[in-house]
């Protein structure tokens, strides 16, 4: 059996695309792996966040992980920060990783925009300790959305650096990424060519997975598209990333492929695929939401989940570090 572990960060909203391309993936994975779900706080203070509402999001970040039915007895649901030995790791991947590799790296480009002068070191680091997070548990896979792959060559990159200058070949594992479903990239709702994120400042280019049935309802209404009916082939939705990702978001909803929603609806106009497409979005994700509203009111609970989360985590990491000590030469008299 392999081992996953995969992270969200406790920053803004959580949407349709963190939901789609990554946290309903984790728990369809959980009976074929021995699974780790972390809510990476240690990634969100690489820009500036406010302490109160870090805590919270924390807890609502680990509130989503169950309310999309990861099973937080049987697998490590846990807060990054709670296991110390991510943050010894990823000290040692600092002086493993190359500056030009970090400096290929497009996220950090685009988070770090024009005032590179002024982004925290911890930003630039951020893909090591993501290495870190991975490789502490010698996960074996890891289920993200599209936009990760990069980091996830790193990681790769760095597992197989280390192996090679410590001279331990098979050390560390060399990482799977698992990036499945219809919709591994989901994009803005008011912009079918830019990636639907937490930080975009229109609350219309996202689907929050706590918005209620009304909220959804309006937002579908108003997404963007073009002036023609539904398309009618693959090819031809190629071309219209909006209709396009609406189409990847309803067969990831509705679990078909994607060639079947485009042959349901081929030809017909936008109002009638939206009001499908609402229809489906809020059977399905209003159940996940309420969820997560409920375990809110219940904080003893989640925290409970991610303290034995972490320790769990931390009897898997613990040895682990030990042995990277020895095969470095940390002295330990
Ligand atoms: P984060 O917090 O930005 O996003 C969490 C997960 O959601 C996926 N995702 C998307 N998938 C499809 N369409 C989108 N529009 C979309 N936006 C986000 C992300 O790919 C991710 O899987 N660096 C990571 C967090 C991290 C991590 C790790 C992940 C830290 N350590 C170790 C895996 C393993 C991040 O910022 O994700």
């Amino acid at each position: 059996k392999g081992r996953i572990l995969s992270g969200v960060q406790p920053t803004g909203n959580l949407h349709l695309g963190n939901y789609l391309g990554a946290i309903r993936n984790f728990a369809r994975l959980q009976n074929d792996y021995e699974c780790l779900y972390c809510v990476v706080d240690m990634h969100a203070i690489t820009v500036w966040q406010d302490p109160k509402a870090l805590a919270a999001q924390t807890r609502e970040i680990a509130a989503a992980f169950l309310a999309a039915g990861v099973d937080g007895d049987k697998h490590a649901v846990f807060n990054q920060s709670m296991v110390p030995e991510h943050a010894q790791l990823a000290w040692i991947f600092n002086c493993v990783a190359r500056l030009g590799w970090m400096n290929r790296m497009t996220q950090f480009k685009e988070k770090a925009g024009k005032d590179r002068e002024n982004v925290s070191l911890g930003l630039y680091a951020y893909p090591a300790l993501m290495a870190a997070d991975i490789l502490i548990y010698k996960a074996t896979h890891v289920p993200v959305g599209e936009d990760q792959k990069q980091h996830l060559e790193l990681t790769r990159d760095i597992a197989i650096k280390f192996n090679n200058d410590f001279g331990v070949p098979d050390f560390f594992p060399i990482t799977e990424p698992l990036i499945f479903g219809a919709a591994t990239r989901v994009m803005s709702l008011r912009d079918g060519t830019k990636k639907m994120s937490k930080s975009d400042p229109s609350d219309y280019s996202r689907i929050n997975l706590t918005d209620d049935a009304d909220a959804i309802a309006q937002k579908i209404r108003r997404a963007k598209t073009d002036p023609h009916p539904m398309p009618e082939t693959a090819s031809d939705a190629e071309k219209r990333p909006d209709a396009d990702n609406l189409l990847g978001i309803y067969a990831a909803l509705a679990d078909m492929e994607k060639d079947a929603v485009i042959f349901e609806f081929a030809g017909k106009q936008f109002s009638e695929f939206k009001s499908a497409l609402t229809d489906l979005a809020v059977t399905k994700l209003g159940p996940v939401g309420a969820e997560m509203q409920r375990l809110m009111k219940d904080p003893g609970h989640v925290d409970r989940v991610l303290h034995a989360g972490a320790e769990k985590a931390r009897a898997i990491a613990a040895p682990i570090l030990a042995d990277v000590y020895r095969t470095v030469g940390f002295l330990n008299p």
